[in-house]
């Protein structure tokens, strides 16, 4: 019999993302339950509860918030409702795991951080690639020294094509808040203890010219300068044609390191066409592992552990970047971080 109590956790968003998570609650993982779900759509809650053998479900978030028997809660609704349920979760006494963004102004992240601070609930951010075994080798080698001081450093979202995104649904600013927001935390936390000073951001509608005088874009290049003199470079696309390409590399005084592969495996076709690899298409599929091993970790930390995850604090640093961005396409300037 296992000593292990399991901790119980309730959904809140029951989309693509949500759904995911939830089933990585009830199905991959042996220490949680997935014990109520919450959505405001009519039937998604309770659709997903009943497929997940879920026991409770509510269109009402305040009922879940309001549940004894939720310790913990996913929040994955669309991004501009993350803050606030994330502050009424901890005010509730829920230990909080967030899908990015966190929030989209540094001022509902401060509020985020100190509701989970001032409850003293664990709060975790979904930046998923930190639990990816090549990106989180890649940061082990960096602590180890082996690359030496990074001086360049990359990081790529390149989403699956053909796009099939609706742009006028989009929310404007989706690939610095959503997207690239990913690999914001990605270079952030692949040079430790180095801040970041300056961002220079250009983006475009490439793949959707007739949305680009609506603002909508869909492909960006970042440049980032570090106060320990390095330099990094972010870039996005929403339509690869070739798979799901998340990439990363850091280039340092003592060599390199780089992540990722958009290859599903090692298995290789030796044909009359040549040598070919499948491809991801999918982010559930690349990062199955990852993904499960995040909600693992949050539940050690409800559980008491220390907490290892990306932080508030991580999600705000990030952030930041983005609204940077937005300033700097915004504006047609480099823009300096001191005042984010
Ligand atoms: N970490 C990752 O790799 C990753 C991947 C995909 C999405 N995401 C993030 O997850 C979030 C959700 O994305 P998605 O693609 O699953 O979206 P989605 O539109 O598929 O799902 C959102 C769900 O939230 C529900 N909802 C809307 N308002 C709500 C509210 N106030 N309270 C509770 N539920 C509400 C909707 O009915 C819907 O079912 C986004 O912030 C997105 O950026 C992260």
């Amino acid at each position: 019999m296992s000593s292990i109590r399991p901790v119980n956790i309730a959904l809140i968003g029951a989309g693509r993302i949500g759904s995911f998570h939830a089933e990585s609650v009830a199905r991959r993982l042996v220490d949680a339950n997935l014990v109520a779900i919450a959505d405001p759509a009519s039937g998604a809650a309770e659709a997903l509860a009943s497929k997940l053998d879920a026991p409770k479900s509510f269109t009402d978030v305040a009922a879940v918030l309001a549940d004894p028997d939720v310790e913990a809660v996913i929040i994955a609704t669309p991004a501009r409702f993350h803050s606030s349920i994330a502050v009424q979760a901890a005010e509730a006494g829920k230990a909080v795991f967030c899908e990015k963004p966190m929030a989209l102004t540094l001022e509902d992240a401060n509020r985020v951080i100190a509701a989970t601070k001032s409850a003293k609930v664990p709060l975790q951010i979904g930046f998923n690639r930190r639990w990816d075994q090549s990106f989180a080798e890649g940061r082990a080698a960096i602590d180890e020294g082996k690359v030496g001081t990074p001086q360049l450093l990359r990081s790529l979202t390149r989403d699956p094509g053909p796009y099939g995104g609706s742009p006028e649904k989009t929310p404007l600013w989706t690939i610095f808040y959503e997207t690239l927001i990913h690999d914001f935390d990605t270079l952030l936390w692949l040079n430790p203890g180095a801040r970041p000073v300056e961002v220079t951001a250009i983006a475009d509608a490439l793949i959707r010219p007739d949305f680009k005088d609506k603002g909508f874009h869909d492909t960006a290049v970042v440049t980032i300068r570090f106060d320990n003199g390095s330099i990094a470079v972010a870039e996005a696309n929403f339509s690869a044609s070739y798979g799901y390409d998340i990439r990363g590399e850091v280039f340092g005084s003592d060599g390199m390191i780089t992540m990722g592969d958009v290859r599903r495996s090692s298995m290789t076709l030796f044909d009359k066409n040549g040598v070919s690899n499948d491809t991801w298409r999918r982010d559930t599929d690349h990062f199955v592992h990852g993904y499960t091993a995040q909600l693992a970790s949050f539940v050690n930390a409800v559980r008491g552990a220390a907490l290892v995850g990306p932080t508030g604090e991580d999600a705000r640093a990030a952030l930041a970047i983005a609204l940077a961005c937005i300033k700097s396409v915004s504006e047609n300037r480099t823009v300096s971080l001191s005042g984010f």
